[in-house]
């Protein structure tokens, strides 16, 4: 009894996390990380400011946030529709603060919820890496609710109705990084 009640558990379990996963893949993009080594390429062409409210729409691992946590006394929120990364990043950052107590300047939150959903007004800067066809969508929800002045950087891929206010690829092999004003 015990072992069938177990055994649908983790059926239950593998396919809520792959069920999120398609999710995401349909209303984002797949769980690609960004690249370690372009790490401080995206960072620094997001010109953090100390007590500057950031967003990452579809945080993954965590891993920007995290950096930029360390780096900067800011409040750094991650918003995350696929479970498998989602409870990562979470088991991660609990992790940090407790076990290991890794000493951050800034607050790092990560919040389970579909990015369309997060409201966005207190933002000074939004970053994203998701596909073309979902920056579309978003960039009518940044014109809405982004102040004057909050930044975007989108990783990889461009906005389309926007002019982008510097692009960062110092080589031809290098990504291509984006930085758009509001
Ligand atoms: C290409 S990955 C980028 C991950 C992370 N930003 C990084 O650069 O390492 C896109 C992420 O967006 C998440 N995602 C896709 N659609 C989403 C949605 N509607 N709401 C929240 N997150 C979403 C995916 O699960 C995935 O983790």
């Amino acid at each position: 009894m015990l072992e069938e009640f177990l055994y649908l558990l983790a059926i239950f379990f593998i396919l809520i996390v792959f069920g999120t996963m398609a999710v995401a893949g349909f209303r984002g993009a797949p769980w690609v990380p960004t690249k370690k080594k372009d790490l401080d390429r995206l960072i620094k062409l997001a010109d953090i400011q100390e007590g500057d409210t950031i967003y990452e729409l579809g945080s993954g691992d965590g891993r920007i946030l995290f950096e930029i946590a360390k780096r900067y006394r800011v409040d750094a929120i991650g918003v995350e529709i696929s479970l498998l990364p989602y409870l990562y990043s979470k088991t991660k950052l609990w992790l940090m603060n407790t076990i290991f107590v890794q000493k951050m300047k800034g607050k790092v939150s990560i919040v389970y919820r579909d990015m369309f959903q997060q409201k966005l007004e207190s933002a000074d800067i939004v970053i994203c890496f998701l596909l073309p066809k979902v920056i579309r969508e978003l960039e009518k929800k940044f014109s809405k609710e982004l102040k004057k002045n909050a930044k975007v950087v989108s990783y990889v891929f461009p906005l389309e109705l926007h002019n982008a206010l510097a692009v960062d690829k110092p080589e031809k092999s290098n990504i291509s990084i984006f930085l758009y004003r509001f």
